[in-house]
C-alpha cells in the first residue's frame, strides 16, 4: 500500500482523542473518520480537526474506504465493534483490554487469521520505552535470574461503573510483565476490596507465578493518595526499578546483591556477602508511547507483520484477568490461567 493509511477511530471520550491526535500527526497516515454516541464529543473533535467526518453511526466507519479502524469505546463493547470491523474488511487496533471475556477475544483471533487482516491490541506499555529496556536487560541475562517482579499502579483514580479495577488497570501491568520476561503465567491469585461502589472493586492485589519459579505481585488502586507507577525487578545480580511518574530519569539500575558464602561462622562474614555497587541511570529516548504504538500499528498494515501486541497477546491478558476474576470471588485461591 503506497498512499496514506486512511483511519477511522471508535470512541472518541477520555482515550479515543488521543488516539486520533497521533494519527493525524503521523504523516503516512490519513485519519478520516470519528464516531462517538454523544454529540459534545463529536463537535470537540470537529473543532480540533474540521477535515475528519463524524458521525454517530459506527456502521457508516465500516461501510467508508477507512482501510483501519481503531476502537477506544468502553470494553463490553469491544468484541461486536471490532468483529463486525474485521467482517468488514478493516484492519483493528483495539484498547486494552482486547475483550470482556477470553471466548470473544478466541474468535476475534481466528476471524482476524481467517481474514488475514491485522489484530492489534493498545497494550501501550509495551511501545514504552523504558519497558523496552527492561525487557532487554532481563533478556541480556545482565540482572541474572530472575527473582520476583513487583509493580504498582495506584492513586484516586477515575472510578469505572461497569469494570472493577483488575479490568481497568491491571492490563498494563500484566502486558508488561509478559513482555518484560517473554512468558505467561501459570497461575494467578488475587485479594481485594469493594469500599466506595458495591460489588466493584477498587482495590485489588494479584500474585502471578510464572514459571521457573519467578514471582510477580501486581497492586492496582483508584482508592490511593499518592500516584504511583512502579516496577521493580529483582535479579540475583542486578535490580532495577522503573518509575514511571519520574519526569526523567525514570530507571535506575541497582548492582546490589545478596552472595551467599558457602559457610559464614560469623556475623561479619554474613555482612561481606551483601553487594552494593553503582546504582545507574541508562539513557532511555523520550517517545511517547502511543505514537509509537499507532506507527507500529501502520506499519503492520502496511507490511502484513504480526504486531507486537497480537490478538494472541490481548487474549492472554484477557486469560488473566478472568483467572484473577475468579479468584477474586473465592476468596484468593490460586487459579489456572488455561482451564
Ligand atoms: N491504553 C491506555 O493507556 C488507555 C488509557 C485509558 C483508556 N483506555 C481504554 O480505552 C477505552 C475507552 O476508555 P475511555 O476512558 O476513553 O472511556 P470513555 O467512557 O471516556 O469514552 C468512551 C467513548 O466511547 C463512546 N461510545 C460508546 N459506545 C459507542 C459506540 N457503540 N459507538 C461509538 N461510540 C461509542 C462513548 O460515547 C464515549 O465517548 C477502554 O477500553 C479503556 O480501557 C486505554
Amino acid at each position: 500500500m503506497n498512499r496514506h493509511i486512511q483511519v477511522g477511530v471508535i470512541g472518541a471520550g477520555y482515550w479515543g482523542p488521543k488516539l486520533i491526535r497521533n494519527f493525524q500527526e503521523i504523516p503516512d497516515a490519513a485519519m478520516t473518520m470519528v464516531c462517538d454516541l454523544e454529540e459534545d464529543r463529536l463537535t470537540h473533535i470537529k473543532e480540533l480537526y474540521p477535515a475528519v467526518r463524524a458521525t454517530k453511526d459506527y456502521r457508516e466507519v465500516l461501510a467508508s474506504d477507512v482501510d483501519a479502524v481503531a476502537i477506544a469505546t468502553p470494553i463490553p463493547t469491544h468484541h461486536q465493534l471490532a468483529k463486525e470491523a474485521l467482517l468488514a474488511g478493516k484492519h483493528v487496533l483495539v484498547e486494552k483490554p482486547l475483550t470482556a471475556n477470553s471466548e470473544q477475544a478466541e474468535e476475534l483471533v481466528e476471524l482476524a487469521a481467517q481474514t488475514g487482516l491485522t489484530l492489534m491490541v493498545g497494550h501501550t506499555f509495551e511501545y514504552n520505552p523504558a519497558v523496552e529496556y527492561l525487557r532487554r536487560l532481563v533478556a541480556s541475562g545482565e540482572m541474572g535470574r530472575i527473582y520476583y517482579i513487583n509493580a504498582t499502579r495506584v492513586n484516586l483514580g477515575i472510578f469505572q461503573p461497569d469494570i472493577n479495577v483488575v479490568w481497568d488497570l491491571a492490563p498494563h501491568d500484566v502486558s508488561i510483565l509478559m513482555f518484560i520476561l517473554g512468558m505467561v503465567p501459570v497461575n494467578v491469585s488475587a485479594r481485594g476490596g469493594s469500599y466506595v461502589q458495591r460489588r466493584i472493586h477498587d482495590v485489588a492485589y494479584l500474585t502471578l507465578h510464572f514459571p521457573d519459579e519467578i514471582l510477580a505481585d501486581v497492586r492496582v488502586s483508584w482508592l490511593d493518595p499518592c500516584k504511583i507507577r512502579r516496577i521493580t525487578v529483582v535479579g540475583s545480580k542486578k535490580m532495577v526499578v522503573y518509575d514511571d511518574v519520574e519526569p526523567t530519569e525514570k530507571v535506575k539500575l541497582y548492582d546490589k546483591g545478596v552472595d551467599v558464602p558457602p559457610y559464614s561462622d560469623t556475623l561479619e562474614e554474613f555482612h561481606l556477602s551483601y553487594r552494593y555497587g553503582d546504582i545507574t541511570t541508562p539513557a532511555i529516548p523520550s517517545a511517547e508511547p502511543l505514537r509509537l504504538e499507532c506507527e507500529h500499528f501502520l506499519h503492520c498494515v502496511r507490511t502484513g507483520d504480526k504486531p507486537r501486541s497480537d490478538g494472541q497477546d490481548g487474549l492472554e491478558v484477557v486469560r488473566i484477568l478472568e483467572a484473577a476474576t475468579r479468584s477474586l470471588l473465592n476468596g484468593g485461591m490460586r487459579e489456572n490461567v488455561r482451564l
